[in-house]
């Protein structure tokens, strides 16, 4: 949470500093800031609570002297409510220095405590107004401020990255982190920071990721990374793929428009490269091959939609690669005593890649001897960086803060390490897998006929946008699925919305059904000869019955829901286990169609933000 941008170069930084802020807004929302120092090589803050909107306008209004180092802020805020005072930069005590900071610094009372007793004052309730104050304090002492920052940072708990700049360096921004992302952009004569390569993308596509506990020092044109005790620390750059438009609305009406209209090519490019003469081919995986081979267990541990997709995984595993697989939530697994050994693969799913709760829970499996695999969607992140292994998928920037076309890419990438299983432990035939392979191939073209249903389905959601409450019900596949609608529905629209296996309705939640009470069926296809399509529809009945009104999303042509449903959308033909990477996008468009009749934000729900950084 909270997105940060950095500069040092030969342009005026507060295009860059806004730009970037703009392209980091969905990691936090609640207030804005950035520090220059300016052309008169004097410090100049500017910040304000709400978006950042709120801020540019006021920029606009009253234009300030800019410079050509600068940092920039977006907030979600932890310690301090979000108010213009809470919002960063925070100053040193001489009003000289500015810092910025996305973490959590667990002792900041104590340390408080401590500089109140020496005499300094606060005027915010933020943990990060500490870092500011004893970095401005062990300035005065050193006079670098590269050299402050590695006296405060061993003094620092828990999650941080800090920027900060000081009047008397100008061309000069210094960083450090610990369990919170960080990235350098490297340009010709500039040099960028950010949390995570958007921040950046426009202007360069080199990029370097800072490790763990380490400080980076940016000037013009050059860049220095040390550890915490300063010693020096080789670099490796790397080229972002992403193409900035692929940042950028596109005419679209939100982010999240843009996003779901390309879970087609999502797809395709999670795919792309990764099939060949009817085999998976993953060389990422090669250093882990032996391990993957031999495999007693494999555990996911995710968060979110991360974590229905991993549901669907275990499906897919199981039934192709015969692995036994269990899937955990990140933040209940470390906090237990789980059972791991060494020929536990733990497969760890992320967008971001900067999921706190996800990368400690792969820290810890990885402690205890499990190979670790991670699936991300963001090139250098730090989840992938401390995983034996990277999976990535080429979903493009999710921008949009609830995540749509991230979750099909998961999915995809799920089920080619799954297909990739099955051959290496030869579990599926020749044919058994060409055909997955072909079900999967197929899958794109397949979404797009989705996508066509979207007019009906926004038509749907304007008729219930004064719903209080929507149940969704699936079996086997199809209940991640009805998961997922839930939580989206929740996240973008603030509907009591509630997601239940079908099977499980007698056993309490069918008291919930009273006359008038929404409920859309995830129906599986009659064609399969294991399918639960007789007891799916036996549940719409039993729903039915007590006054519900259903909708239902089943296959074309599937005729036996028709009774009993009171909308239906279709879906395609295909196989059991592609079902869901299609019957997801019409819930998807639900949410997000019903949000919009509701006027609100599809692209920043209140109270989230993308890459939930602390625990
Ligand atoms: C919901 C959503 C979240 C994320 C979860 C994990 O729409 O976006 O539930 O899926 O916070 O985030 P990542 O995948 O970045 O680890």
């Amino acid at each position: 949470m909270c997105g940060i941008v950095g500069y040092v170069g030969n342009r005026p930084s507060l295009g860059v500093l806004i730009g970037g802020l703009r392209r980091l807004e969905y990691r936090g929302y609640d207030s804005a800031g950035v520090a220059m120092i300016d052309a008169g090589g004097r410090l100049s803050t500017h910040k304000r609570a709400g978006k950042l909107n709120v801020l540019t306008e006021e920029l606009t209004a009253s234009p300030i002297a800019d410079g050509t180092t600068g940092i920039g802020h977006t907030r979600w805020a932890t310690h301090g409510g979000p108010t213009d005072r809470n919002a960063h930069p925070h100053l040193g005590d001489d009003g000289k220095l500015a810092v910025i900071h996305n973490g959590i610094i667990e002792n900041f009372s104590a340390l408080k405590e401590e500089l109140v007793g020496e005499g300094f004052t606060f005027a915010s309730e933020t943990d990060t107004e500490v870092a500011a104050v004893l970095l401005g304090r062990e300035y005065r002492e050193t006079g670098d401020l590269t050299l402050a920052f590695r006296r405060v940072v061993g003094r620092l708990h828990g999650a941080f990255t800090l920027l900060a700049l000081h009047e008397d360096q100008p061309g000069v921004v210094v960083g450090a982190r610990r369990n919170s992302p960080l990235v350098i952009g490297l340009g010709e004569g500039e040099n960028f920071l950010g949390s995570d390569v958007a921040a950046f993308v426009e202007h360069t596509r080199r990029a370097v990721a800072i490790g763990q506990d380490q400080i980076v020092t940016i000037r013009p044109d050059a860049i220095e990374v040390t550890d915490f005790e300063g010693n020096a620390v080789e670099t490796h750059p790397f080229e972002i793929d992403w193409n900035p438009a692929a940042a950028d609305k596109g005419g679209w009406s939100s982010f999240m428009a843009k996003e779901i209209s390309e879970e087609p090519d999502a797809v395709a490019n999670t795919m792309r490269g990764r099939i060949a003469d009817g085999q998976v081919s993953l060389p990422e995986l090669d250093g882990v091959g032996s391990v993957l081979a031999d495999a007693d267990r494999v555990l996911i541990l995710a968060c979110g939609t991360a974590a229905y997709a991993g549901m669907l995984g275990k499906y897919a595993l199981e039934k192709w690669a015969g692995v036994p697989v269990d899937v955990e939530l990140s933040h209940e697994f470390r906090y237990r005593e789980p059972v791991i050994g060494p020929r536990t693969v733990v497969v760890s799913i992320s967008q971001s890649g900067e999921t706190m709760d996800t990368l400690m829970a792969v820290k810890y499996a990885r402690e205890r001897g499990a190979t670790t695999l991670s699936i991300c969607n963001t090139q250098g992140a730090t989840i992938a960086r401390e995983s034996d292994a990277a999976l990535y998928t080429h979903a493009g920037p999710e921008v949009a803060v609830a995540s749509t076309k991230a979750f099909v890419a998961q999915v995809t990438a799920l089920y080619l390490l799954a297909l990739h299983l099955a051959s290496v432990r030869s579990h599926l035939d020749e044919t058994q897998l060409r055909d997955a392979l072909d079900e999967l191939g197929a899958l794109p073209d397949k979404l797009r006929t989705v996508l066509e249903t979207a007019e009906e389905i926004q038509e749907l959601a304007r008729g219930m946008s004064d719903t209080r409450s929507v149940l969704f019900l699936g079996r086997h596949v199809g209940y991640p699925i009805a998961l997922e609608g839930a939580l989206k529905l929740k996240e973008l629209a603030y509907i009591h919305a509630e997601g239940f296996a079908a099977g499980e309705l007698k056993h309490g939640p069918i008291a919930l059904i009273e006359p008038g009470q929404r409920v859309f069926v995830v129906v599986p296809s009659p064609r399969d000869s294991n399918s639960l399509h007789p007891k799916v529809v036996s549940n719409i009945q039993e729903i039915r019955a007590r006054g519900a009104h259903i909708i239902a999303i089943a296959e074309q042509g599937d005729v036996a829901v028709l009774p009993f449903a009171d909308d239906v959308i279709r879906i395609p033909l295909t196989a059991a286990l592609f079902e869901p990477l299609l019957s997801v996008v019409p819930l998807q468009i639900f949410a997000m169609e019903l949000a919009a009749a509701k006027g609100l934000d599809v692209d920043q729900p209140r109270n989230l933000a993308k890459s939930v950084t602390v625990e």
